[in-house]
């Protein structure tokens, strides 16, 4: 039986930035790397060129650890930077505490230490809410701190506060690691290259994402200074996350940072952001609940125009307690597509 198209490509919501397809430039490399044999489990040319680029943007100590996704990239660089008696701090609304099933303790064994904040952000004053008990048998010992960038809440650190953060740690014997699911939404947002905001910040190990940049699949572990980890080698195996046929995530990868397409899909995604934000920020009814300072957009509408507006554009309820929602652009999201939603917010709220 022949296989048809069963979605339409002109559909798009603000689900999630991972709701996207892949670019075409992704899709071009993927082909490129079709055809032939190549060695299996990363030992093949593009994983090795792969290298090359990640140290362009990085630094020449820095080396890249492709793997299947963000969950298995923060479980294996946790797991690779802590021992089995050790502890991470992170925010409360970190996505390694709440949205990854418990991965973290469960296949790391590691205990979160979680930190409320007001912004996703972790600050040195935050962190040492939990960073203590050193030396104490009868704590789990706190090794890591880690941080999202950007946040889960759409907020940015800068520069500076991720090296406020990095000294911090490392004054305590703590290393750093940064969730990099949309590092590359950061970087168009601070307008700075990669490396300002992480080998330059002490950044020790940082996850980068692919998926939700353009790519069909992939995230790097990427290990900026050597010495924070065990290894990673044995522990993406013995965590699952070994692609065989490695040499099609890794150019995806190279498709993207060897060229200015992280930057392009990263600067879209955020504007688009903007323009929802100035479209929507001064319509009766809605209220912009935090800053917008990437690609996410959260707002408290009532739930009853929520509602109506879910039949016609896909999004998610962020806190249904408080009836804050969140909506995400992407790479492929165009100006029509907010113009479309933006007036259908309007629409709903003036229906009342
Ligand atoms: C901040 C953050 N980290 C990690 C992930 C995990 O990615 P995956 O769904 O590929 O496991 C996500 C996905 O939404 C994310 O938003």
């Amino acid at each position: 039986m022949a296989i048809s198209r069963l979605h339409s490509p002109d559909s798009r919501g603000f689900a999630s930035d991972n709701y996207a397809g892949v670019h075409p430039e992704v899709l071009e490399a993927i082909a490129l790397a079709n055809g032939g044999h190549q060695t299996s489990y990363g030992e093949d040319v593009y994983t090795e060129h792969l290298q090359e680029v990640f140290r362009e943007h990085f630094g020449e100590r820095a080396e890249a650890f492709p793997v299947f996704n963000g969950t298995g990239a923060n479980v294996v660089a946790l797991q690779a930077m802590t021992d089995r008696w050790q502890a991470v701090i992170c925010a409360e609304s970190a996505h390694i505490h709440v949205d990854e099933c418990g991965a973290p303790e469960k296949v790391a064994g590691l205990k979160l230490l979680t930190v409320p904040t007001p912004d996703g952000k972790l600050t040195p004053e935050l962190i040492d809410r939990q960073a203590y008990g050193f030396d104490d048998e009868h704590r789990a010992q706190p090794a890591v701190v880690a941080i999202t960038q950007t946040t889960e809440l759409g907020t940015c650190y800068t520069p500076d506060e991720i090296r406020a953060i990095a000294d911090h740690a490392h004054g305590l014997g703590m290393k750093l690691y940064v969730d990099g699911a949309r590092l590359a939404n950061a970087a168009a947002t601070l307008g700075v290259p990669l490396r300002e905001f992480t080998t330059d910040a002490g950044v020790d190990v940082l996850s980068f994402g692919g998926t939700k940049n353009g790519l069909m699949l992939g995230e790097c572990i990427v290990v900026l200074n050597p010495e924070a980890v065990h290894t990673v080698k044995y522990l993406r195996k013995a965590g699952m996350q070994l692609a065989s046929k490695m040499r099609f995530i890794s150019v995806q990868f190279a498709a993207l940072l060897g060229t200015d397409l992280w930057l392009r899909n990263a600067r879209h995604a955020n504007d688009m952001a903007q323009r929802l934000y100035r479209e929507v920020a001064g319509v009766e009814g809605l209220e912009i609940a935090r800053p917008v300072e990437a690609n996410q957009v959260f707002a408290v509408l009532p739930k009853h125009v929520t509602e109506r507006l879910q039949k016609r554009f896909r999004f998610y309820t962020w806190n249904e307690h408080t009836g804050e929602v969140r909506w995400m652009t992407c790479f492929d999201t165009t100006e029509a597509d907010i113009d479309a939603f933006a007036a259908a917010i309007a629409e709903e709220l003036a229906a009342g």
